[in-house]
């Protein structure tokens, strides 16, 4: 394997444009987009309940409950009805997709492990669907749902590996070095 590695055109897309590749890579059309657009107020309604539900789910893992100690509990509930919200927001240019690389930036920062935000995803599914149930066109609103929440996870990760690369790339000097680190070679 050593050195086998090849450069990979994926690679080059960085930043805020991954999440262009990504709704062409699921085919989130325009008319899903405006499906769920149509579904904020609904979203809105629902927001408190998602977060109570999320909150509560969190506060029972005492290994999580470590990052939210001493966090004000209402801006952590303002901001997760938010980015709920914005969910169905029914607009996912390079301003959500920069958002949403954001957010994912902030839980770096604060060195909480991924899986506990792409475990949390489990929390807020029946949220969507139950929304979703509300379309005018259920069956594809929750598709379409499913689609952004996928879109989500996805940018979410790639914030934090994006954060692992650039710190090796710092360290060794090279992207393709970094990247053949990562990928076990070396
Ligand atoms: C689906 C999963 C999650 C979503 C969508 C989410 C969303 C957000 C958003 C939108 C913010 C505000 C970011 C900003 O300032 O721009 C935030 C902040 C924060 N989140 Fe999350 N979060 C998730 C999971 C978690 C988990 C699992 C924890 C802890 C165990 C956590 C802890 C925090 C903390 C402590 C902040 C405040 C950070 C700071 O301002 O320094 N989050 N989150």
């Amino acid at each position: 394997m050593n050195g086998q590695l090849r450069s990979r055109s994926s690679w080059g897309v960085k930043g805020a444009a991954v999440l262009d590749e990504l709704i062409a890579l699921m085919g989130l059309s325009a008319e899903e987009a405006a499906l769920l657009g149509d579904l904020a107020g609904e979203a809105a309604v629902r927001g408190p309940q998602m977060a109570e539900e999320f909150y509560g789910r969190l506060g029972t893992h005492a290994n999580a409950v470590e990052f939210i100690d001493g966090v004000p509990m209402a801006g952590l509930h303002r901001t997760i009805i938010e980015w709920f919200i914005q969910l169905f927001g029914g607009s996912y240019g390079a301003d959500y997709a920069a958002r949403r690389l954001r957010i994912g930036e902030v839980h770096v920062k604060i060195g909480l492990p991924v899986r506990y935000p792409l475990a949390m995803l489990d929390v807020i599914i029946p949220h969507g669907v139950a929304i979703a149930k509300t379309s005018r066109e259920p069956e594809a609103a929750q598709r379409a749902f499913y689609k952004v929440l996928a879109l989500d996870a996805a940018i979410f990760n790639q914030a934090y590996e994006d954060n692992q690369l650039a710190h090796l790339v710092d360290l060794v000097g090279g992207e393709m070095l970094a990247r053949r680190l990562l990928a076990g070679e070396g």
